[in-house]
């Protein structure tokens, strides 16, 4: 497991979410209301769509293709048609610079 830079904080407003694409493989960062940073598999595990096109609303996201949700914290699905569970990747945050986890 290897840390490496996302972001920085200020690219992503409270309840928003951000595209990152690292080693071919692509995350979405998300924001909550608190600043605290959070990150999830990229991609919808319904048809993989792109979530950051999606809408944040409260502790979850909304995928822009069949409105399926997820909670991005813990990567639950939380609303039909997904079913499988997103993959969520450790944040931590370093002088404004917003670092996630990866394989
Ligand atoms: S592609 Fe995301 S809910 Fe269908």
């Amino acid at each position: 497991m290897t840390w490496i830079t996302a972001c920085s904080v200020d690219d992503i407003d409270p309840e928003d979410v951000l595209r990152f694409d690292h080693g071919g493989r692509t995350y979405a960062i998300y924001r909550d209301l608190k600043g605290e940073f959070f990150a999830t598999d990229g991609l919808c595990s319904h048809e993989q769509v792109h979530l950051c096109d999606g809408l944040v609303m409260g502790d979850q996201i909304e995928c822009p293709k069949h409105n399926g949700r997820f909670n991005y914290k813990t990567g639950a699905a939380m609303r039909a048609p997904v079913c499988i569970n997103l993959k969520t990747w450790p944040t931590r945050v370093s002088d404004d610079v917003v670092e996630i986890e990866v394989i």
